[in-house]
C-alpha cells in the first residue's frame, strides 16, 4: 500500500475485533447482600447494573480469549502478528509481561511483546503507540486490553468495589491511509495525594523492594469526587484537542466512545461538549468499569451489531489513574 505521508493519511485499519466478558454476573442487589448498598444508591450515582467477575481466574486468561477473537475475526493467523501489545493495570505477574502470556497462548511466534501500563486510559494511549510502531515498520499488531479489577478491589470498601467488573477486548491493527488524530496528556500527583492508587499494607505506592510480605495484597483506593472533577473537565479536553488535530469539528465525530467509568460523567462530559448523548455508545450499565478493556468490548459489541461502517470516524476518550487521559480519532 502506497502511504501518503501526512498525519491525515497515517492511520490505522481496524482488521479484526474480539473481546471477552466472564461469564459470571454479579448484579446490585447480590452486592447488597454483602455490603451496606442498595440498587438504588449504585445505579443512580454511577449506572451501574451488572457487572461481570472472572471468578478468581488469571487476567491473562480473558486476553487470551479477547486475542483469539480478534485474530478470527481478522481472519489471519497468529504467526501474522509482528507485535503483541497488552495494556493493563491489572498484571498477574510483574513479569512475565501479559503480551508474552497472550503470545505463548495464541502462537504469535513472530511477534515482539510489549506491556503497557496507563490504568484506564490504556486502550486510547496503546492505540497511539501502536500507530507509533506501525509506521515505525511493524505491519500487523495485536493489541489487547485486559483488566481483572475484582483481583484488586476492596470488598469491604463499597465506595469502590461496586464500580468495577473484568472483561477484555482486542484489536488487530494495521496501517491504512486514513484519518488519525490523538491528544495524549498527564497530570502527574504526588505519591502523598495520588488520588486513585493501590494501597501496600499500610504504605502508599511504596516501591515493591520494599515490601518483603508474602501476605501483601494490594488494594485499589480512590479520592471518587476528586476522580469525578478530574474527568469531567480532562474527557471534553482531550476530545476537543484531538478533533483540532483531526482538523475536525466534534459535530463530525459519528460517535464517541469513552471510558465507561460512570454514567454522570459522561453525561456530564458530552453536556460540556455540546454532544447529544445520541452520539456516544456506552455499556456501563451492564459491565461497570473494566478500565482499558471498555472501549475495545464496547467497538466488538458495535461491530457484532453491524454498526461500524466505512468511513465513520470514531472519538475513543478517556481517562484513569496517573492520572492519565486523552483521545485518539480513527477512521473506520
Ligand atoms: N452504597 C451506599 N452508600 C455509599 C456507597 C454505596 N456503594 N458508596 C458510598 N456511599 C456513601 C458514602 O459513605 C457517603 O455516606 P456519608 O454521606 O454518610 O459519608 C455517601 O454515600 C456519599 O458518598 P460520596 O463519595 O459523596 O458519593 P458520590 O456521590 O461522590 O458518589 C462515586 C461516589 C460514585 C464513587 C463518585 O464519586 C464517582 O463516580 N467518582 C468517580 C469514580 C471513577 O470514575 N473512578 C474511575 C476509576 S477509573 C480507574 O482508573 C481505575
Amino acid at each position: 500500500m502506497k502511504i501518503v505521508m501526512n498525519d491525515n493519511n497515517r492511520g490505522i485499519k481496524i482488521a479484526g475485533i474480539g473481546s471477552f466478558v466472564p461469564p459470571l454476573t454479579v448484579t446490585n442487589e447480590d452486592l447488597a447482600g454483602t455490603l451496606d448498598t442498595s440498587d438504588e444508591w449504585i445505579y443512580s450515582r454511577t449506572g451501574i447494573k451488572t457487572r461481570h467477575y472472572n471468578g478468581g481466574k488469571p487476567n491473562y486468561t480473558m486476553a487470551v480469549e479477547a486475542a483469539r477473537g480478534a485474530l478470527e475475526n481478522a481472519n489471519i493467523s497468529a504467526a501474522e502478528i509482528d507485535y503483541v501489545i497488552v495494556t493493563t493495570s491489572t498484571p498477574d505477574f510483574l513479569y512475565p509481561i501479559t503480551a508474552c502470556l497472550v503470545q505463548n497462548a495464541v502462537g504469535a511466534v513472530n511477534a515482539a511483546c510489549l506491556d503497557i501500563s496507563m490504568a484506564c486510559t490504556g486502550f486510547v494511549g496503546g492505540l497511539d503507540v501502536a500507530r507509533g510502531l506501525l509506521y515505525s515498520g511493524y505491519n500487523k499488531i495485536l493489541f489487547v486490553a485486559s483488566e481483572c479489577l475484582t483481583l484488586h478491589a476492596d470488598f469491604k470498601d463499597r465506595a469502590t468495589c461496586v464500580l468495577f467488573g473484568d472483561s477484555a477486548g482486542a484489536v488487530v491493527l494495521e496501517r491504512a491511509g486514513k484519518l488519525f488524530a490523538s491528544c495524549m496528556k498527564a497530570k502527574g500527583v504526588s505519591p502523598e495525594a495520588p488520588v486513585l492508587y493501590y494501597k501496600m499494607n499500610n504504605m502508599i505506592n511504596a516501591p515493591f523492594c520494599e515490601n518483603n510480605s508474602d501476605s501483601i495484597l494490594p488494594r485499589l483506593q480512590m479520592d471518587g469526587k476528586e476522580v469525578y472533577k478530574f474527568a469531567v473537565d480532562a474527557m471534553p479536553e482531550a476530545a476537543k484537542a484531538a478533533c483540532e488535530k483531526a482538523g475536525l469539528g466534534l459535530d463530525e465525530i459519528d460517535l464517541f466512545i469513552p471510558h465507561q467509568a460512570n454514567i454522570r460523567i459522561v453525561q456530564t462530559a458530552a453536556k460540556s461538549l455540546g454532544i447529544g448523548m445520541d452520539k456516544v455508545y456506552t455499556n456501563i450499565e451492564k459491565y461497570g468499569n473494566t478500565s482499558s478493556a471498555c472501549m475495545p468490548v464496547c467497538l466488538d459489541e458495535l461491530n457484532k451489531a453491524g454498526r461500524l461502517k466505512e468511513g465513520m470516524k470514531l472519538c475513543f476518550v478517556g481517562f484513569g489513574a496517573g492520572l492519565t487521559y486523552g483521545a485518539v480519532i480513527i477512521e473506520i
